[in-house]
């Protein structure tokens, strides 16, 4: 049976690029996909995820949630390496923008209107409308069937400042809340979605332009490229969402590790880090499950196929 999910994004690429394997996906039943500033504004996210879903067209279209602005505002923006419209410059055209309900209203509705543990929620971006989902309905933690959430880095460096990953240093007041949420969490960090790099190969490998998902991927994969060359030196691009999806669908590549994780919400330094009680004799409670170890070769296959397969349901 499909899993049931919601997919919380701020596209974003690999946001993007997670959003084409997973609505095609017949693991997956993708209930919403609700929209997060992070990458871009919270309009251009909202913007960006009604903009991939009419691309993509899915036969059943999950219902969508509109990104509202986080409480300190965006400290930062992936602008520099996700391009001025978070897409590569593609500026895909959204036929008619729906008016749609606030993402956390949406995730509220969602999980209480289906069995108890039933819904899991995989978060790509800042941990903003998790936060006020748990905020808005307390009961709801324990509802959720998952959370996986891309973020935080638990022995390497961050990824927007020496210690703090992107998706955490956006709201560290949001993420120490789900962090500290009784809800059954999966955390990928970046050292396991650092060691997934696709190179220029994949460009060859995609599916015809003529395909909805070749058409999104030959429009926001190239310009990828050439940002991760410019701002990194990197021949190659890191998509950390796709590899979160993948912890979803393909469990059995990853390693899991039961941790007792926090998040700093005051350093000055340190403002945003994920902080792991890693002592000979942990004094904290193990409160999340992380993925430091995966499946390198296997996890870039499944997301190759993925892609193959998503273009072929899409049509
Ligand atoms: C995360 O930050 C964003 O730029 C990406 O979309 C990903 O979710 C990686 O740190
Ligand atoms: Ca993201």
């Amino acid at each position: 049976m499909a899993r049931k999910v919601i997919l919380d994004c701020d596209p974003g690429i690999d946001d993007a690029m997670a959003l084409c394997l997973a609505l095609f996906d017949p693991r997956l039943e993708v209930m919403a996909v609700t929209a997060v500033g992070g990458n871009v504004t919270p309009a251009q996210a909202t913007r960006n995820v009604q903009a991939i879903v009419e691309q993509l067209d899915p036969p059943r279209w999950p219902r969508l949630g509109a990104a509202s602005p986080p409480d300190n505002g965006l400290p930062v923006d992936g602008r520099n390496l996700h391009g001025s419209d978070g897409l590569g410059g593609a500026d895909f055209d959204v036929a008619e923008l729906h008016h749609v309900h606030p993402s956390e209203k949406v995730i509220c509705d969602q999980v209480r209107g289906a069995p108890p543990g039933s819904v899991s929620i995989i978060a790509l971006g800042p941990l903003t409308n998790v936060a006020r989902a748990f905020q808005r309905d307390p009961e709801l933690p324990g509802l959720v069937g998952e959370l996986i959430m891309m973020g935080g880095t638990v022995a390497g460096p961050g990824n927007i400042t020496p210690t703090a990953e992107f998706n955490i240093y956006c709201d560290p007041p949001a993420a120490r809340a789900v962090f500290r949420s009784p809800s059954t969490k999966t955390l990928i960090p970046l050292d396991a979605t650092n060691r997934i790099v696709l190179n220029f190969d994949l460009l060859n490998k995609l599916p015809a332009p003529s395909t909805k998902v070749g058409n999104i991927l030959h429009r926001i994969l190239p310009p990828a490229f050439r940002g991760y060359r410019q701002r990194f030196g990197l021949e190659g691009i890191h998509v950390h969402d796709s590899v979160a999806l993948m912890a979803s669908i393909h469990p059995e590549l990853f390693t899991i590790e039961e941790m007792a994780g926090d998040v700093e919400t005051a350093g000055e330094l340190t403002l945003g880090m994920t902080v792991f009680d890693r002592r000979r004799v942990p004094k904290w409670r193990r409160n999340i499950g992380v993925a430091q170890h995966l499946r390198q070769r296997e996890v870039v296959d499944a997301i190759l196929r993925g892609i193959r397969e998503a273009a072929a349901h899409a049509g």
